[in-house]
């Protein structure tokens, strides 16, 4: 106990030992509020006789999770088996595969990444006859996602002008066509499951049983969905710990909201609230000017940040001519001050806020010769080839994936055009046939369909490549 609290300022204590029900710990950014919610899972399992299994911690990003179980266990000494911890999508995959019986999905369900669900949203604009240049998958991917984030469910959305009677008319067709290749995308896994607690009082009553303690790292960014998902697992006894910063609602464009940290005072008007004010990573100039600007917020709870950390360089503020200029002057700024000050090139950052920004940056350091290290960015799934390889695996596992299906029916060329695939289309909804069980005719020589010439052998060949390697992958043998 005295170890696990040696390294903490007094707020932080308070917060780590807060006895049972609500609690909300608001701070601004590096006042160790993560420091504070791994400490006190710790502190929960050492102190306070409940077990990893009691408790589900959720966490922004699946590097947080692993970096934050890694750091628990070190300070207990010892692993936390059946610990959940994750972010709200990574433990809503893993509840809905469990309780899958009692959703319309089979717990082998795909989850559909952007790619999959611009697909999906092409097919289905075509079905309905709108045109999609005038109504861009995309923009209206994002009226359906964010109507998910608000537990907006087909039959309940009321359109309030023309383009949402398009997604009216689009969004029930999209979530059948989601159920019928046995998919979710990304908002689905958060709205489904609140829909089961929602739905199912035995399974909701075995949660709340369950995680007697809940814990949420970046409150201020969960949106509505998820915030519901945390009051109905946390009831009854609400031990739900929040950490969070108002001043950080970045990610209001996925549908966050910071004022959920205002609901959650006025939801749980008992909860404890402890503010952390003291900065363990900036100096107190860099403070300042951020509280110039934050200042300018009605809906924050007061707090003045400082730090030990006196003095350190004054903030720049430098307005470019565009991003050509931007980013070579940023590379200038660090090719000189590298030389100044005897840095290395791993002491600068660059920081941008969307990913086509990178561009011109990496453009500006490659004419620089400035070495660097991209994180994030577009990563190895989202490779062509890796992609297609991705749907073949997905077809297998799952036959009636159409969108991976069509994904890959001619990868490599096998000389099934759009016509060709149409007429496919045609017999499977003619003959009342799942894909799954048409690709199987197709590779029996059973099927009352053939396409002629070199369509009709290429089609064959992919069904009975995709029948022989599923029998492999289901006989258990490896693939090699
Ligand atoms: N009481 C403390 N003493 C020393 N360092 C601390 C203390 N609290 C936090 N830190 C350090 O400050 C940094 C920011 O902490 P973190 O928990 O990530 O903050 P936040 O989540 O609020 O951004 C980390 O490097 C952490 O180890
Ligand atoms: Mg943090």
């Amino acid at each position: 106990m005295d170890d696990l609290i040696k390294g903490l300022n007094p707020k932080q204590r308070e917060a780590v030992t807060a006895g049972d029900g609500p609690v909300l710990v608001v701070a601004g950014p590096g006042s160790g509020k993560t420091r504070v919610l791994t400490h006190r899972i710790a502190y929960l399992t050492l102190d306070r006789g409940i077990t990893p299994r009691q408790i589900m911690a959720v966490t922004f990003t699946n590097k947080a999770a692993a970096e934050m179980r890694e750091r628990v266990e070190r300070l207990r000494g010892g692993h936390l088996d059946g610990l959940s911890i994750g972010t709200f999508h990574a433990i809503c995959a893993r509840l809905l595969r469990m309780e899958a019986d009692f959703t319309p999905y089979t717990r082998e369900f795909l989850i559909y990444d952007t790619d999959d669900q611009q697909s999906l949203m092409k097919q289905i604009l075509q079905e309905v006859n709108l045109n999609e240049r005038q109504f861009s998958p995309g923009r209206v991917l994002g009226a359906i996602s964010a109507l998910k984030n608000e537990l907006i469910a087909p039959d309940d959305y009321q359109p309030h002008d023309y383009f949402g009677e398009i997604v009216a008319r689009v969004y029930p067709v999209y979530q059948k066509a989601l159920r019928d290749n046995n998919a979710l995308d990304f908002d689905d896994l958060l709205m489904q499951t609140v829909l089961l607690l929602r739905e199912h009082q035995g399974v909701r009553e075995r949660y709340q049983a369950r995680y007697v303690h809940v814990l949420i790292d970046e409150f201020q960014d969960t949106n509505t969905a998820q915030y519901e998902l945390v009051r109905l697992i946390g009831a009854p006894q609400n031990n739900i710990f929040v950490v969070g910063d108002e001043d950080q609602g970045i990610y209001a464009f996925r549908g966050a909201d910071y004022r959920n940290v205002l609901q959650f005072r006025k939801d749980y008007p008992q909860a404890q609230v402890v503010v952390l004010e003291q900065n363990y990573r900036s100096t107190q100039l860099i403070l300042d000017a951020a509280r110039a600007v934050i200042d300018k917020n009605q809906h924050r709870t007061p707090k003045a940040l400082f730090t030990d950390r006196a003095g350190g360089a004054l903030v720049t503020i430098y307005q470019a001519y565009n991003d050509v200029e931007e980013g070579d002057f940023v590379a200038g700024q660090i090719a000189r001050m590298r030389q100044r000050e005897g840095l290395k090139w791993s002491d600068f950052a660059v920081m941008y806020r969307t990913n086509a920004q990178s561009q011109p940056m990496e453009a500006a350091f490659v004419r620089a010769g400035i070495p660097y290290r991209l994180i994030g960015g577009v990563g190895f799934y989202k490779r062509r080839e890796v992609r297609d390889l991705m749907a073949y695996l997905r077809l297998i596992h799952n036959p009636n994936d159409s969108v991976s299906f069509n994904r890959v029916v001619n990868v490599p060329g096998r000389g099934i055009g759009t016509k060709s695939l149409e007429q496919f289309n045609a017999w499977l909804n003619r003959d009342r046939l799942t894909l799954a069980e048409g690709l199987d005719a197709v590779a029996n020589g059973t099927a009352a369909f053939t396409l002629s010439g070199k369509a009709g052998k290429g089609l064959q060949d992919f069904a009975v490549l995709l029948r022989d390697v599923r029998a492999l992958a289901e006989a258990g043998n490896d693939l090699t």
